[in-house]
């Protein structure tokens, strides 16, 4: 087998899109374009992948981090002076070059695998990834010789009247000799409607040399979208959409509306679990077996497991046991673990807290950096006041321990084992274990005051 690399362009400022965000940089499913790119190429298992930057490339490489390596293109002068880029990195090797556009999100290792093995049964110097559209505006066109055989692309500023008709593309996605790739960019010119060095070009170029040229039809346009401005972005949007909810759907997940429900690349979820309209998991989640997310429900970074209902609520890098119930109206912030059988009721906001098995919280709490123990009761309106306005400090609440409605448990402060707080009190002392702490004014009534007045 031949060596085999890939070049990600991703330098482009994407001028269409009208926006402060470069171009490749904007998320589909909750992720970066480019990113979703580079994980194809990763799983497609290339040798090397080079991605070409320029426009944010400090937030590409803080991005993609060390899985790639990077070139330079100080102006971007088009997607062939682009790829020139690469040269100082792969110039010198043989073997296979798949060249991708780093706005076309939807493309799967697959179709590049499919690509490539194309490409090296036909022995071809190129072959281009092309669909068919069934509104091919923007894209470069497929030219075909009487025979059927691609002579070159055509771009759509400069295609003839009748090749604008022509609705087979150029989805961006190509295999390459790699020596023959750089000898025919060094000939690319830039006398276009856009004054731009063609990546596209190469194929003409390579053709008149008398070298093969193949094209591979992949039957899903929807793959090859090129998110050029805010319209493709949506499409891309809802065909990714689409494709995640199909595939959870296949794996025994019930989605009540898939049209609705918002499941990023890379989250995960076990059979018989139920997501109800408007869900959406963000970044990575994990959901276990026979859970049900309810409405409107918006879950990042998070692992739930088995069994757990989640009503209308909002849970951040959090992990969450097993047979819980949260919500409807709750707020699991950062780092709050919530072990097995805990509840966490209407309009209780935990924070940078630990539940341990079987306690609650059923209604409107604030609970922050507290440690709370085993079977703990928090009361209504019971809160951890763990703020001074400057430093942040920790609560205890031990295994057993009853915490009455609207106490106040200013922090540092533990309370007990099986440890009882009255309702309303303010506890600022550590209480001891199987003790009952009383912290509130006396009640006095003056008798006949108002009748008095
Ligand atoms: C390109 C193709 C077109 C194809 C379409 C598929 C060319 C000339 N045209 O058009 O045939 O149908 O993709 O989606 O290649 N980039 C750079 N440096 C540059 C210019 C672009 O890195 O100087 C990058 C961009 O960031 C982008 C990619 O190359 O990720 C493609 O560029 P774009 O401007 O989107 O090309 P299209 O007009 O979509
Ligand atoms: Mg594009």
């Amino acid at each position: 087998m031949n060596d085999r690399y890939a070049v990600i362009l991703a330098a482009g400022q994407g001028k269409r899109m009208k926006s402060n965000l470069y171009k490749v940089l904007h998320p589909v499913c909750g992720k970066p374009m480019v990113e979703h790119v580079a994980d194809q190429v990763e799983r497609a298992g290339l040798s090397e992948a080079v991605t070409v930057i320029g426009h944010g490339a400090d937030a590409v490489k803080e991005l993609l981090g060390t899985r790639v390596s990077y070139a330079f293109q100080e102006e971007q002068l088009g997607t062939g002076h682009a790829v020139m880029q690469a040269e100082n990195i792969l110039g010198g090797k043989q073997g296979v070059t798949v060249v991708l556009c780093g706005d076309t999100p939807l493309i799967r290792a697959e179709t590049i695998q499919a690509l490539m093995s194309h490409h090296e049964s036909t022995g071809a110097s190129a072959s281009i990834l092309t669909a068919k559209a069934e509104d091919p505006t923007g894209y470069g066109r497929i030219i075909r010789d009487d025979n059927g055989h691609v002579t070159s692309i055509v771009e759509h500023k400069d295609a003839k009247m009748d090749e604008r008709e022509i609705k087979e593309i150029n989805t961006g996605t190509y295999c390459f000799d790699n020596q023959e790739l750089f000898s025919a960019l060094r000939k690319v010119g830039n006398e276009n409607a856009q004054g731009e060095y063609y990546l596209p070009d190469v194929i003409g170029i390579l053709k008149k040399e008398g070298k093969t040229v193949t094209a591979w039809q992949t039957p899903d346009f929807s793959e090859t979208i090129g998110v050029n401005d805010r319209v493709a972005l949506s499409a891309a949007e809802i065909a990714l959409r689409h494709r995640i909810n199909e595939h959870w759907m296949r794996q025994g997940v019930t989605i009540i509306d898939p049209d609705h429900t918002y499941i990023s690349a890379d989250s995960v979820i076990g059979t018989d679990t139920t997501l109800h309209p408007g869900v959406t998991l963000t970044g990575s989640v994990e959901i276990g077996s026979e859970c049900v997310i309810g409405p409107y429900t918006e879950i990042t970074d998070s692992k739930i497991d088995d069994q757990s209902q989640v009503r209308q609520s909002v849970i951040s890098s959090s992990t969450v046991g097993k047979q819980v119930k949260i919500g409807p109206f709750a707020h699991i912030r950062p780092e709050s673990v919530l072990a097995d059988d805990v509840k966490i009721g209407n309009f209780v906001e935990v924070k940078k807290s630990s539940f341990d098995k079987g306690s609650k919280a059923s209604h409107l709490s604030y609970i922050g950096d507290a440690e709370v123990g085993q079977e703990v009761n928090m009361g209504c309106g019971s809160i951890t006041v763990n703020y001074d306005g400057k430093d942040k400090f920790l609560t205890r609440i031990e295994d057993g321990a009853f915490v009455g409605c609207n106490a106040n448990l200013i922090a540092p402060v533990t309370v007990g084992k099986g440890a009882y707080v009255a309702a309303g009190s303010t506890i600022t002392d550590d209480i001891p274990s199987q003790s009952l702490s009383i912290a509130r004014a006396r009640q006095t009534n003056k008798e006949d005051y108002m009748s008095n007045k």
